[in-house]
């Protein structure tokens, strides 16, 4: 690794990186991946062991704290988060503003950032307690949000939160109950929704905590930069490809299901198409994706309890991952299928809309984002991020009057 500050400083050298590729943009202790190995560690545990031992709230406090908590300190924490659940009223009223039909993304970038505009106490991104407590108002609200954007999106009225369920039992009782009906927590889904919080928490400098990072290094309040990261994260490159993995499958569906599988396998393998195969492929991952197995478990937990392990997606998912994992196209380029290749599939048979998907994305990777927000200010080296450029456009030139030009 070499210390390009020290090379700038004598030279005046700097790198040329599109992309980020080779570039390190920071120190960090939070999430470990080896992409050829396909592991991924949070604060040095397997997410292997985190997605089937521990809780999602337990995982928050293990990234935002470096270690997991103990009984007493799982309790407070959990009393904390619980105690800030609720939006603030007015909130309705600005969510009022949207159109109905607007995608959740959309809503919910508007929405986070409203956030900056109700908590004056939570906004000096320089100060540990304002983190702080943005950190647990964020984490708390999240859910509030989605099922909101949800419940506006649906026509139906907004549930409030209640506080004597879990942090994702309450959020499926905001999703799904409604006044004349409550929600009974099945504890399958919960467990299955909760294993989808935990895989998605944090995923190191992908574009989105990436984009957090540079967003707060101006200064600026920790709602705003989530904010940022949510608008980030709904590109289908990123948080979107779950979205889109979905759309994928039912439109091979439509047009004909797994005997049109090759024709699509094709077009994915033609650059000029404009298709991709969704949910395949990751930048740091040349292996399976370790969620993505998990994910795959937990479809078919999730599906055989509700007895539809005969999902004509699911089955669809499986015949097209078979057939690319043979195909020389995929073989040479590593590409496996990432945790988006089947968190749509689970939780459209939770009776999550397609649309939602990437806000519950969001949701999930608020505490990752959190975490390397508090890193970034914490360390002694940070300054604000200002990428460099190569220019190639004009040399120096005068300005002609309106009438020579
Ligand atoms: N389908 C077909 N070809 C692909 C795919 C794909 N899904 N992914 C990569 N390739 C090809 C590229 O065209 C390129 O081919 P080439 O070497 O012949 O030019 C090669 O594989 C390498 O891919 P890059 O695009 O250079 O890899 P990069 O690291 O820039 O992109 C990315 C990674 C964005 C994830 C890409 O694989 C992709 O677009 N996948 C589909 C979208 C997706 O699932 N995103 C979710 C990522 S995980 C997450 O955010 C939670």
């Amino acid at each position: 690794v070499i210390d390009i500050r020290k090379l700038y400083a004598q030279t005046g050298m700097f790198t040329y990186d599109p992309g980020f590729m080779s570039t390190a943009s920071c120190q960090s202790a939070i999430t470990y991946i080896d992409g050829d190995k396909g592991e991924l560690l949070y604060r040095g545990y397997p997410i292997e062991q985190l997605a089937t031992q521990c809780d999602f709230l337990e995982t928050c406090y293990l990234l935002l704290n470096g270690e997991l908590p103990n009984e007493t300190q799982k309790t407070e924490f959990v009393s904390r988060v619980t105690h800030h659940t609720m939006v603030n009223e007015q909130m309705q009223f600005f969510l009022r503003g949207f159109r109905r039909d607007a995608h959740p993304m959309a809503v919910m970038t508007g929405l986070v950032g409203a956030l900056s505009a109700f908590y004056h106490d939570s906004t000096d991104i320089n100060n540990p307690e304002h983190r702080e407590i943005s950190a647990i108002r964020l984490i708390a609200k999240m859910p509030t949000l989605v099922a909101m954007a949800y419940k506006y999106s649906a026509g139906q009225p907004y549930m409030y939160p209640k506080n004597k369920l879990s942090y994702t039992a309450n959020f499926m009782q905001m999703m799904f109950a409604t006044p004349c009906e409550d929600y009974e927590p099945d504890d399958v889904l919960v467990r299955a929704m909760d294993r989808i919080f935990i895989l998605h928490a944090d995923h190191e400098q992908n574009a989105s905590t990436s984009t957090v990072r540079l967003c707060g290094s101006s200064g600026t309040n920790p709602f705003a930069a989530i904010a940022a990261g949510v608008a980030c994260l709904w590109g289908p490159a990123h948080g979107g490809a779950n979205e889109a993995a979905l759309n994928m499958l039912e439109d091979i569906q439509r047009n004909g299901g797994i005997d049109k599988i090759g024709d699509f396998i094709k077009q994915a393998k033609d650059k000029n198409s404009g298709v991709k195969l969704m949910g395949f492929g990751h930048r740091v991952y040349k292996n399976y994706d370790p969620r993505a197995k998990l994910m795959q478990e937990t479809c078919r937990e999730v599906l055989g309890h509700l007895g539809v392990e005969n999902d004509p997606i699911l089955k669809l998912a499986q015949a097209l991952e078979k057939i690319a994992l043979e195909d020389e196209y995929f073989v040479s380029r590593k590409l496996y299928p990432n945790v988006d290749f089947y968190s749509g599939i689970v939780q459209r048979a939770i009776g999550i809309p397609v649309s939602l998907f990437t806000a519950i994305f969001a949701l999930a990777r608020t505490v990752g984002w959190i975490a390397q927000l508090n890193e970034m200010i914490g360390d002694p080296e940070y300054k604000i991020g200002r990428p460099r450029q190569l220019f190639t456009g004009s040399a120096r030139r005068d300005v002609q009057p309106l009438a020579q030009r």
